[in-house]
């Protein structure tokens, strides 16, 4: 470990989080998707993040796909390292929070440990946890990306929802299942959170 005396932070000289959110006329917010893969997490993500841009709202979206092919290119699927990917993502969405952008996560994130480290890191207050609840048996019969096939062959090891566990959250902001409800009832019901929480 290297010492940390050496490090000098510089974030009391900095221009601040209200600052950056003054110059963008918006609040920063943390929305945090949970939920297997398959769910509809990056879906409802990519909608949500759409609406709100009409809305003159400055956001930014981080999902598995951008993040483990990138900054997270290193990471599999060990409970050690799906900690670290969650770990890494969380500071990353701090910065965005920081810059006054609505941040927008959707990552399987499997148990309360995980999503607490990364609520803490990112700031209770600013932490909104959104449940994608939809059922395992719906997730598996859309297979989108035909993983769960794989899985059940035992192709893929630690595969969360087969192999490798899934915490439901205790107690989570919002709970949306997409067997039961259209992309447009999840994003209205979305709306109706956050766009109180992000005007200025
Ligand atoms: S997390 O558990 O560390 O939060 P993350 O959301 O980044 O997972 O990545 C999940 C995506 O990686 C899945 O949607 C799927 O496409 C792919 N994937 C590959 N291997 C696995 C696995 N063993 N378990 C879960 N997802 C996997």
């Amino acid at each position: 470990m290297e010492d940390k005396n050496l490090i000098y932070p510089i974030f009391d000289r900095m221009l601040a989080r209200q600052d950056k959110e003054e110059l963008l006329k918006q609040k920063s917010v943390m929305i945090w998707f949970t939920g297997l893969s398959g769910s509809g997490k990056s879906t409802i993500a990519i909608a949500l993040e759409r609406e709100l841009h009409k809305r003159g709202l400055l956001c930014r979206i981080l999902d598995g796909d951008n993040i483990r092919s990138g900054i997270n290119n290193n990471l599999g699927f060990s409970e050690t390292d799906r900690v670290e990917n969650i770990r890494r993502i969380a500071e990353v969405s701090k910065l965005f929070i920081d810059t006054g952008i609505i941040t927008i996560a959707a990552f399987i994130s499997p148990n309360d440990d995980i999503r607490d480290m990364a609520a803490d890191i990112i700031g209770k207050e600013h932490f909104l946890e959104i449940y994608v609840s939809t059922p395992l048996e719906e997730c598996e019969r859309r297979d989108v990306k035909g993983l769960y096939a794989k899985a059940r062959k035992g192709e893929i090891k630690n595969f969360t929802g087969i192999s490798a566990p899934f915490e439901v959250p205790k107690n989570p902001t919002l709970s949306l299942d997409t067997s039961k409800l259209t992309l447009e009832e999840s994003i209205n019901k979305l709306l109706e959170l956050i766009l109180p929480m992000v005007s200025q």
